[in-house]
């Protein structure tokens, strides 16, 4: 049976009590001149221990929106609201201060450019050993030790050396490795891994996304890998889900995903992963401009750019409902789609 649901029956239907994260109903506006940007638009998601959800989308989509505001660090966004549960605790309730305790201690964040995270000034093992005594994690001697295993961990070769190196000695790779050793430092329930491989070439994205994994798998660590590539989702993660304008389009577990998408923009996404050789994949871009996201949304965003949108589509805002366990989706004509689709 198909229904329409709230984003509270949602998070009950798709998610469990033990869940390491759930989001429901998050909303955030930013001010540009005179206008309003209706960047996130109740958007609802969660994250189970041990697993890797990717939040796909093209640029644009408020991928790096939803997750900042839900660490406190969408600066100057005009409003944030809705709920962000972590470990049970509501992150949007929390103070400044309570929130600097978790991130960087239970969450883990590395970005596509590591010198927004690591200081240039500083050894790349003072930086991580800084991470933990930041935190209360160890003392210095421990921390010095486990500086020098992280190292190691992440697939830095000498790593006594290595320590005492600054980030610009250190290529591309090895500071995303810096990086994943800073933020894996406090052992963190939850990874944030925000486009963390883009400006990495083919063979270190490979080596970093299985470091990730093997982290993840080692201590049922929990991983949100966002990205504008399908391909790189569908290599990685259990479960996805797809923004567009702000708001999410579907979701469901992988094996749906590309066995029955069922909204004409995931069926774009999936089509457009073009199998590049042996080598990796590569996202050619679904024909049209992004959603301006000036106005409240009326119908549905993806209207300009579906080539099956009907009147009702530009006059309903299609309501995210269910397909199936874990599997929900936001289109007016998602049962035509999956037929289609598969
Ligand atoms: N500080 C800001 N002020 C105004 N608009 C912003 C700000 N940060 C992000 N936005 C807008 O929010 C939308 C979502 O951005 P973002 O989440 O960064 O997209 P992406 O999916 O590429 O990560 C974009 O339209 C972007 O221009
Ligand atoms: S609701 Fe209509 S316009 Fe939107 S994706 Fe579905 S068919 Fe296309
Ligand atoms: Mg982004």
């Amino acid at each position: 049976m198909i229904e329409d649901l709230t984003a509270e029956k949602l998070a009950t239907e798709n998610q469990t009590a033990e869940d390491v994260l759930t989001v429901e109903n998050l909303e955030t506006r930013f001010r540009r001149g005179d206008d309003t940007i209706y960047a996130v638009n109740s958007v609802s998601f969660s994250v189970a221990p041990g697993e890797t959800l990717g939040i796909v989308g093209e640029s644009g989509s408020g991928k790096s929106v939803s997750l900042l505001s839900i660490l406190g660090l969408a600066r100057g966004a005009r409003s944030v609201s809705g709920t962000a549960r972590f470990m049970g605790t509501d992150l949007l309730k929390l103070r400044r201060r309570q929130l600097e305790d978790i991130r960087g201690r239970d969450i883990g964040m590395i970005f596509q450019d590591p010198m927004t995270s690591l200081n240039p000034a500083m050894r790349i093992g003072d930086q991580i050993m800084e991470a933990m005594l930041t935190h209360h994690y160890t003392n210095r001697k421990g921390a010095f030790a486990r500086t020098l295993e992280l190292l190691d961990k992440v697939g830095i070769p000498e790593a006594r050396a290595r320590f005492r190196s600054y980030p610009h000695e250190f290529s591309g790779g090895m500071r995303q490795r810096a990086m994943i050793a800073m933020a894996i430092a406090c052992e963190p329930q939850l990874l944030i891994a925000d486009e963390a491989t883009t400006a990495v070439d083919v063979t270190v994205q490979a080596q970093i996304l299985d470091l990730l994994d093997d982290l993840r798998k080692g201590r049922r660590m929990s991983i949100i890998l966002i990205t504008h590539d399908f391909g790189v989702a569908t290599n990685f993660c259990d479960r996805i889900v797809v923004l567009y304008a702000g708001k999410v389009m579907e979701s469901a577990r992988l094996a749906e995903f590309l066995a029955c998408p069922a909204h004409p923009y995931t069926v774009g996404l999936r089509d457009s992963v073009i199998e590049v050789g042996q080598r990796g994949r590569k996202l050619t871009p679904i024909p049209g401009m992004a959603a301006t996201l000036t106005e409240p949304i009326r119908g549905c965003p993806f209207a300009p750019r579906c080539s099956m949108a009907i009147d009702r589509c530009t006059q309903e805002v299609p309501q995210l409902r269910s397909l199936g366990p874990g599997h929900t989706v936001a289109c007016h004509r998602a049962e035509e789609v999956m037929s289609r689709a598969s």
